[in-house]
């Protein structure tokens, strides 16, 4: 049987009178859904799941799981894993298929609970949920390309094959802000590597994360293969620190990542094997625009970038980086389009963008807006709604590479300005980071485009293009540096993070 072909989902076009008013019609059909409950036996607590553009409007409470529910998790997804792990791979993969079907059914319903749960403008929660689709089916297709034994080098007198194998119990730790995508990515992978799985997901997204969840065992995953533990960061430590974890498939912030992987390496009493662990974490991405750069690209890429999702993108634009004489133009430029954008509650259409994820968030932003006041000059701050969770967007100029605003992952719409009097010196400042997730030049000049693909040293680099919105297979994500752990997410090396080889030579 032929392996399928992959190709993008494409994203649904809210330019058109009808699509608006089938996704007008999802929401409220969500709407009538909530508030939804989920229970736990003897939980350690509830997490209220509030719509950050209405604090007050709670969608839902979730009961959360303590570190003893993790170790029943991980129990039960131990004894299912040799009936998962000999299902064969073709059916593996038709179920995973299923889910993607069922995925792109419901896909409006989905985008919808992200719009009112994680606050995600129309346009992001459609891409988030294609995104997820993606997933499934991409990691379906490369499951079909590594399945069966596969011949090595030729070797006189011998037959030498190696063969792709599950590993075990796979633990995947969620963000919240791609809150079906980056979770269901990490889940595709392992299930349908013939890995169990038991998600932990952020607090924020707990609904979707259920959502989904559902739709698994909706496509007739067995209930043991897959299971979800609502918990707080005691709950994902028990998980990563269990001796019966085999793979530790993580995405977050930096500081829990470092943590992560100094746990998972450090055996726990009866382990008998080392813990894989992936780890995808922050960045601190820059965007440098050369003198003689198109400004109307770069200001539009730049603004999509920086605010888009109100900044809260692990790819998102938090240094702008100038060479030359275009600082003046460019800001200019930046500060009257920056003007157009709506900001306000997601859940209606014309507003492109909205509320930080939760109060935490935005306190963190409105505390790095005082830092960049005393650090460098405040240019432009936009207007957002009193009621929510919003920072304003803003753009400072004059800061330097050793200010906070230059070196520390904020997650909100803030943006620094730099200055370098030339293209190299542009790009090494742009790498002066302990992150290198992604980064983008905006350059008319094919030496110095040259240049930025030679020695920029990012995990994604972009030319003359906006820096968010990687498309599963087409842009492998992930970074390098303190960024991540290297092998990208939708990328063609992805999956065998999640599985064993074993080699095979026969006496022929
Ligand atoms: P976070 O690190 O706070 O939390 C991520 C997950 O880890 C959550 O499920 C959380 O409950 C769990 N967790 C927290 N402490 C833990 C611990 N000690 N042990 C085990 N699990 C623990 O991140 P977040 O706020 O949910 O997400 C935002 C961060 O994620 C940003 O830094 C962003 O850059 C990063 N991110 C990276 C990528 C990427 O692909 N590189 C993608 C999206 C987000
Ligand atoms: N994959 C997401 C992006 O590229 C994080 O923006």
């Amino acid at each position: 049987e032929a392996t399928a072909v992959f190709t993008n989902l494409p994203l649904l076009d809210f330019s058109l009178d009808n699509e608006r008013s089938a996704f007008q019609s999802a929401l409220t059909e969500v709407r009538a859904t909530l508030p939804r409950r989920y229970a736990l036996a003897q939980p350690v607590g509830c997490n209220s799941a509030r719509n950050p553009a209405h604090p007050d409007d709670v969608l839902g409470t979730v009961d959360l799981a303590g570190p003893e529910h993790a170790s029943v998790a991980v129990a039960a997804a131990n004894a299912a894993f040799p009936s998962w792990r000999d299902t064969p791979v073709a059916k593996r993969v038709r179920l995973l298929r299923h889910a993607a079907e069922l995925m792109v059914a419901e896909r409006r319903a989905l985008a919808a609970l992200e719009v009112l749960e994680a606050a995600k403008p129309w346009r992001e929660a459609d891409a988030d949920v294609a995104e997820a689709v993606d997933f499934l089916r991409y990691y379906a297709t490369q499951m079909e390309q590594l399945s069966g034994w596969h011949e090595t080098v030729r070797f006189p007198g011998e037959d030498n094959r190696i063969v792709y194998v599950p590993r075990g119990v796979a633990v995947v730790i969620a963000p919240w802000n791609f809150p079906l995508a980056i979770l269901a990515g990490m889940t595709a992978a392992a299930l349908v590597a013939g890995n169990c799985v038991v998600m932990k997901p952020a607090l924020p997204g707990l609904l979707i994360a259920h959502a989904f969840l559902d739709l698994l065992h909706r496509a007739g995953l067995p209930a043991d293969v897959c299971r979800l533990l609502p918990g707080d960061e005691a709950v994902g430590a028990a998980l990563v620190a269990d001796a019966r974890v085999h793979v530790i498939a993580f995405t977050g912030s930096r500081r829990v990542g470092l943590q992560i992987l100094q746990s998972a390496h450090t055996p726990a009493p009866g382990q008998r094997h080392v813990k894989q662990v992936v780890c995808e974490m922050g960045g601190k991405n820059a965007i440098v625009v050369d003198e003689d750069a198109d400004l109307d690209d770069a200001v539009t890429g730049i603004l999509e970038s920086a605010f888009g999702y109100s900044g809260q993108k692990c790819s998102a634009c938090s240094r702008l980086i100038t060479v030359g004489q275009v600082h003046d133009r460019l800001l200019a430029r930046l500060v009257e389009a920056a003007a157009t954008l709506p900001w306000g509650p997601p859940e209606q259409a014309e507003f492109t963008h909205g509320p930080l994820i939760n109060e935490a968030a935005q306190k963190k932003a409105l505390d790095y807006i005082e830092i960049g006041k005393d650090e460098g000059r405040l240019v432009w701050q936009g207007t957002v709604p009193v009621q929510g969770w919003y920072a304003p967007p803003t753009i400072f100029a004059g800061i330097r590479p050793q200010h906070r605003l230059a070196c520390e992952e904020i997650f909100g719409p803030l943006l620094a300005v730099m200055r370098a009097p030339d293209f190299e010196t542009a790009i090494t400042m742009a790498m002066d980071s302990d992150y290198a997730l992604t980064g983008g030049v905006y350059s008319r000049l094919p030496a110095h485009l040259q240049m930025a693909q030679e020695s920029f040293h990012v995990g994604n680099l972009y030319l003359n293009r906006k820096i968010t919105g990687a498309r599963v297979g087409v842009h492998p994500f992930g970074g390098i540096k303190l960024s991540g752990t290297g092998v990208q997410a939708g990328g063609a090396d992805y999956l065998k993070q999640f599985l064993w080889s074993r080699s095979m030579s026969r006496n022929t």
